[in-house]
């Protein structure tokens, strides 16, 4: 179950002490590496609490950069990013970490599925509005955006038929898309999944499962949040795992302001359950605890206040 919103921070993970990762010549050791980290991602706008449980990922494809540009450690690395402005790109594409899931974090779309989708719905609805929108950002291989379609198609639709849900979902990694696109999941990223559920959306094809075509109504674009936004408005956004564990203090707030002008006005603001909002992040209100949630405000959803 997730923590409470908005007062947790990622928790600290444990020493991996004698890890350390070779590729073919390019030899890099753990302290090494949070060394070289500790130094790189301020300069890119990211924080390494984040990193500190994942990193391995990201120190993996470093040795593989340093394989490749014939250097044989991260000083070397350092120095080379010094003198070469240019590697800095490359080094911020090592450090997208792309782990998801379906239904990540069940508590949240549990609390979407009963109370906030309805909700914001009914709302819609009354305004006489046709269409309710959504937008994942940084929507790895579409498992969120996909888990709000089914869920959209098989729990809240129903009672709003003359109403229909736009997805738009980004990323910044093409390949991450690719794979969206062509919606063929192993069985492990659905395990949170409800069972009914998989086996409705999805068709087995040997070890892994295929979407079907009636949950595939997903907008996949590719763009880096920090410095493109897809045209809005919004009634949700879902921003997991991403802005508010990998960037510093300064780009959230940057970015939260620009997802805050993208909301509709009672719009909600979904961020991951080990997340909180940034220092001085102004215009949202936790949203209001609802008799179905196990947990009263601990799935990190946020409501953008009404103007005054
Ligand atoms: C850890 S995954 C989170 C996926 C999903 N939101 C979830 O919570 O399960 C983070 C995703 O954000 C993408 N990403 C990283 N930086 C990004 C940026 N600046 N703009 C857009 N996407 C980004 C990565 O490529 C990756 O697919």
């Amino acid at each position: 179950m997730c923590g409470i919103v908005g007062r947790r921070n990622a928790r600290i993970g444990g020493s991996h002490g004698g890890h350390h990762t070779t590729i073919t010549g390019a030899r890099v050791r753990d302290p090494e590496c949070v060394a070289f980290l500790q130094w790189a991602l301020p300069r890119l706008g990211m924080r390494w609490a984040g990193f500190r449980k994942v990193r391995r990922q990201v120190c993996r494809r470093v040795a593989r950069r340093l394989a490749a540009l014939g250097l044989t450690d991260a000083a070397a690395y350092r120095e080379h990013l010094e003198g070469h402005p240019d590697e800095w790109v490359e080094l911020d594409a090592m450090c997208r970490i792309t782990i998801s899931r379906f239904y990540r974090d069940r508590g949240t779309f549990d609390r979407l599925r009963d109370d906030v989708l309805p909700q914001l719905a009914a709302e819609a609805q009354a305004r006489e509005e046709s269409e309710l929108c959504a937008w994942s950002v940084g929507c790895a291989s579409g498992e969120e955006a996909y888990t709000l379609r089914i869920l959209w198609r098989l729990a809240v639709a129903e009672r709003f038929p003359e109403l229909s849900f736009r997805i738009v979902a980004t990323d910044m990694d093409e390949m991450m898309l690719e794979r969206a696109r062509a919606a063929d999941f192993s069985t492990s990223s659905l395990r949170e999944l409800p069972a009914a559920w998989r086996e409705t959306a999805f068709e087995p094809a040997g070890s892994t499962w295929i979407l079907k075509e009636a949950f595939r109504e997903v907008d996949f674009r590719r763009q880096d949040v920090r410095r493109q936004i897809p045209d809005g408005p919004f009634h949700v956004i879902t921003c997991r795992n991403l802005v508010f564990t990998y960037y510093d203090e300064d780009t959230q707030r940057q970015i939260v302001e620009r997802l805050a002008a993208r909301l509709t006005p009672g719009g909600a603001l979904v961020i991951g359950c080990h997340e909180k909002l940034p220092e001085g992040a102004r215009g949202f209100e936790s949203w209001p605890a609802h008799v179905s949630a196990e947990s009263p405000g601990s799935s990190g959803v946020w409501r953008v206040a009404e103007p005054q």
